[in-house]
């Protein structure tokens, strides 16, 4: 298995600006965006169009407006004609995706990463290609069943991956993700937002002490797997107002302003990483009674960046016996590679969907499906199996956008009190039929292994749906690459 080309254009630059996703703007930035960074994918990689054999494309969760500009270039613009199929991912199916297994390496892997800094929207600079093949080796060679534990901007999850498409949930988060929290007392301690607060709060807890602040650890008096990291994001709030306030740091030198800071950053992380190892450790456990020969802890999201949460989760796995594995911190975050490496394990299990009917470019229907109206959210669509269907001629609705897309029904029988929670939030937000709930019967049990595809996973497809909150939202616009095999 081969990365042959990657590219990414970030819209941090305009969010930052608003303080949060502006959905208009970041579709819009999405529309700018989407030609350029293909192109840039492609000829990093040194192909056309007409060579590729499938476009992986994301449709859920994730923001509807942005996930249409995607889904509507996949089948009508610049690969217009080309006879591709096409793979539907969710959107977290990504930061497994680059976690995924396979029982089977022979082929060489290598990366050629795109450098190259034009095009709509902002690059993210690429590492040297020999500094991550091993990473990739490592993250692709991760046999079922795993445990997989997400933390981004949206989601926190832990979720026993059984097979491609076959998750059982332990552990979600009841408020805010831990990578929100992170964001949101970053801007409440004033702190660059580029491309995340996290990063910037990560490097000021350095300077700080985390005892400083008594903040109570979340969650312990229950025996669940569930985060919540809401209450320690208002008792930092509350520590920001009580110390911080003007009329208090007027008294103060800058430097005695920046400790204190760094202290209310610090505190805040040692309890968030804290709360995070005690319902990993008890998710370990919870895994083993389902899945007694469980020897990995496979970690995706933006947070698992983030140097403390790293080094505890490295203890934490070498106490409990079980080997660690941690994609490169670039493939942490939103990416292509984790979309096109999803799509290669549903590619691998039937699961792909032939292309809408080609459209003459030039042509009006084309012109208004690139504008998106080529997708839908809300089920218009006709669209068995994974959620892609072909319309019925140029211009018709083909794909069913999930902006709010369940990763599973099947709960961990002891998360009966999540099982009620989620029963009574599925009535206040517009929710799909769960990923895993739409594997067609013949493709379920077909592994990696079996099929002799490359790198697998799980595909994590991840992500109980959004959270809600807008800035919780992926920042990172457009991301677009080609592997082979
Ligand atoms: O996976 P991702 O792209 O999230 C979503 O798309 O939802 O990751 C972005 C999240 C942001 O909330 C950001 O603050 C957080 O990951 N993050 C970090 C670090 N780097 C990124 N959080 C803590 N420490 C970091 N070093």
């Amino acid at each position: 298995m081969q990365v042959l080309g990657e590219a990414i254009a970030t819209q941090a630059d305009i969010h930052a600006q608003w303080g949060g996703v502006v959905p208009n703007l970041a579709r819009d930035a999405h529309a700018a965006a989407i030609d350029a960074v293909v192109d840039r994918a492609l000829a990093a990689a040194g192909l056309r169009p007409q060579q590729l054999s499938a476009i992986a494309v994301t449709i859920g969760p994730g923001l509807g407006l942005c996930l249409r500009a995607s889904a509507s270039f996949s089948g009508c613009t610049t690969l217009n004609g080309v006879p591709a199929e096409q793979a539907s991912s969710s959107n977290r199916s990504s930061s497994s995706g680059n976690n995924g297994t396979s029982d089977e390496r022979n082929g060489d892997l290598s990366h050629t990463a795109d450098r190259s800094t034009g095009g709509a929207g902002s690059s993210a600079p690429m590492p040297d290609a020999s500094a991550v093949a091993s990473d990739v080796f490592r993250c692709a060679s991760v046999p079922f069943p795993f445990l997989c534990l997400l933390v981004s901007g949206g989601h926190n999850l832990l979720v026993l991956v059984r097979g491609v498409g076959d998750y059982v949930q332990l552990g979600t988060t009841v408020d805010d993700a831990l990578g929100e929290a992170y964001d949101k007392v970053a801007r409440l301690l004033e702190l660059e937002l580029r491309p995340h607060g996290g990063a910037a709060l990560e490097a000021l807890a350095r300077d700080g002490d985390p005892r400083a602040f008594r903040f109570a650890v979340p969650m312990r008096k229950y025996a669940t797997c569930d985060f919540s990291f809401a209450g320690l994001k208002t008792s930092s709030r509350l520590a920001i107002e009580q110390r911080l306030a003007p009329a208090l740091t007027q008294h103060l030198t800058a430097q005695e302003v920046y400790k204190l800071k760094a202290d209310i950053a610090a505190s805040f992380q040692s309890v968030a990483v804290t709360h995070l190892m005690e319902k990993t450790r008890r998710g370990v456990t919870w895994a083993r009674e389902l899945a007694p020969g469980l020897r990995h802890l496979v970690v995706a999201g933006g947070v698992a960046c983030n140097k403390v949460v790293r080094a505890s989760l490295q203890d934490l796995t070498g106490s409990e016996g079980l080997e660690l594995v941690l994609p490169p911190p670039r493939w942490c975050t939103d990416n292509g590679v984790m979309v096109a490496w999803a799509g290669i394990e549903r590619i691998a299990c039937g699961w792909a969907e032939p292309p809408p009917p080609p459209l003459p470019l030039g042509d009006a229907a084309t012109e208004a499906a690139a504008a998106g109206t080529g997708a839908t959210e809300a089920g218009a669509a006709p669209s068995p199996g994974l959620g892609a269907g072909a319309g019925s001629g140029a211009g018709a609705e083909w794909i069913e956008l999930k902006p709010r897309w369940p990763l599973t029904s099947e709960l961990h029988p002891k998360s009966e009190a999540a099982r009620r929670e989620e029963r009574r939030s599925v009535k206040k937000v517009r929710m799909f039929t769960a990923l895993s709930d739409l594997v067609p019967p013949a493709a379920s049990g077909v592994t990696p292994s079996a099929t002799g595809v490359g790198p697998s996973g799980g595909g994590g497809e991840g992500g109980e749906g959004e959270s809600g909150s807008q800035a919780a939202l992926p920042v990172v616009e457009a991301g677009a690459m080609a592997l082979a095999q």
